[in-house]
């Protein structure tokens, strides 16, 4: 690919732009911010970290849309965490405005760019960008899915000590505690995980999934996980820059998929060179269809805020 952009250069998406440049997935990546000098900075010091990795994506930095036009893909982190004394629905309001505005620059300069969000909260981020881009569904996907998944194979790798690339499993549902593991698909090279721990072992796994992101915040005190999440964001953008026809758990605008309509909730989606090339209906328990129910009032509770 000739371009890919990342908006926003804090951690998340500074991160991102160095993994996407380390792949080569393509000749020049950009990195905006509204932080002046900060996209500038990052961007050379990325670059300049190109002769010893051995890579040849040319990274600029820069405060502006237009030498991103026609990038093929957008990699979304930009907005603000919550601060003290600042309510969910101010974070929502303030994040909504600022994903807009990059959604219509974004528009204005690539009108056939994909946009992988990224940004929080994350469905509700991908339902603006999708309005204020006018972009058809297909090229906006959020991403959630994949680190949720990325966290429950981790923590089962963890337990039952075995390689991470042998754990197959899957999260849907929307980026929040309501997110839903599917116990039923999570497998260890084909075999049921369930034929290899105890129930109440995997409860407690699972429970750590949903709870991933606080547990790093906890840590880190000042600032959320961005390892794992821009790793995530990049898998989706190689996805698609090689046309891989991979199916990851993405952010999706539903339009009768699983019986729901008109939101963007975490499900199978396949990834090829043009976006969202389809949306995969696997079979779910009533607990799991259940919970994926009570996931998608979660997001679209927030939606109607918007
Ligand atoms: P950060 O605070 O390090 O970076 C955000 C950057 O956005 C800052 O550099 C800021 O200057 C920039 N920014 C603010 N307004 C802007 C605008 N109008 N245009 C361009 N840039 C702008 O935050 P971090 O850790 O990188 O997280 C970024 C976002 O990603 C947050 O909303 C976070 O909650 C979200 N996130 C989502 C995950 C997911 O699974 N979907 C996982 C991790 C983070
Ligand atoms: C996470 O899950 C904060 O959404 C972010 O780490």
């Amino acid at each position: 690919m000739d371009k890919i952009t990342v908006v926003g250069a804090g951690n998340v998406g500074a991160t991102a732009a160095q993994r996407v440049a380390e792949k080569e997935l393509a000749r020049q990546v950009v990195l905006i911010d509204i932080a002046e000098g900060v996209p500038q900075g990052k961007g050379l010091d990325q670059f300049q970290s190109a002769p010893i990795e051995g890579f040849d994506s040319r990274v600029i930095g820069t405060n502006g849309y237009e030498e991103s036009a026609g990038s093929g893909i957008y990699i979304v982190t930009a907005g603000i965490a919550r601060k003290p004394g600042m309510s969910r629905d101010d974070l929502l309001t303030t994040n909504a405005g600022i994903v807009r505005q990059v959604s219509e620059n974004i528009a204005r300069v690539s009108p056939d760019a994909i946009i992988i969000m990224v940004s929080n909260p994350l469905d509700v981020m991908s339902y603006v960008a999708m309005k204020a881009s006018g972009f058809p569904r297909e090229r906006v996907i959020g991403m959630a899915g994949v680190l949720d998944t990325a966290r429950y194979r981790a923590f089962l790798a963890m337990e039952l000590d075995v390689s991470v690339e042998d754990i197959q499993a899957m999260v849907l549902g929307g980026h929040g505690d309501t997110m839903v593991p599917l116990v039923s698909y999570t497998t260890v090279s084909g075999i049921p995980v369930t034929q290899l721990m105890a129930r109440d072992r995997l409860d407690a796994i699972v429970d750590r999934t949903r709870n991933g992101g606080a547990e790093i915040v906890k840590f880190l005190k000042t600032g959320s996980a961005y390892y794992a999440p821009s790793a995530g964001a990049v898998q989706m953008a190689e996805a698609i820059v090689k046309d891989k026809k991979r199916i990851l758990p993405c952010a999706a605008w539903l339009q009768g998929e699983y019986g729901m309509n008109d939101l963007f909730l975490g499900v199978p989606v396949k990834l090829g060179r043009n976006g969202m090339e389809g949306i995969i209906e696997v079979e779910l328990t009533d607990e799991e269809r259940a919970a994926l129910q009570k996931s998608a009032e979660a997001v679209l509770e927030p939606m109607a805020l918007v």
